[in-house]
């Protein structure tokens, strides 16, 4: 994952939820809630890092959706 340019990320909303969608180098995806386990707020793309992360308290999750820090 490290060190490709070919990751990619999107936030899509279908009619209940809003969903975090990563597709690795290899074109494989993951779909996931982009609601923060927290207290319910969207998360956003951090390219940087490569993660999830929450702007409301700082809940940080990787690319496939896994909390990395609360
Ligand atoms: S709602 Fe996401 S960290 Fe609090």
């Amino acid at each position: 994952m490290e060190g490709s340019n070919t990751i990619s990320m999107i936030l899509m909303q279908d009619d209940l939820d809003k969903l975090a969608v990563y597709c690795n180098p290899k074109n494989k995806t993951w779909v996931f809630s982009a609601v923060c386990s927290h207290l319910g707020r969207s998360v956003g793309w951090n390219n940087a890092e490569k993660s999830w992360d929450c702007p409301c308290h700082g809940s940080r999750f990787d690319c496939y959706g896994k909390m990395i820090s609360r």
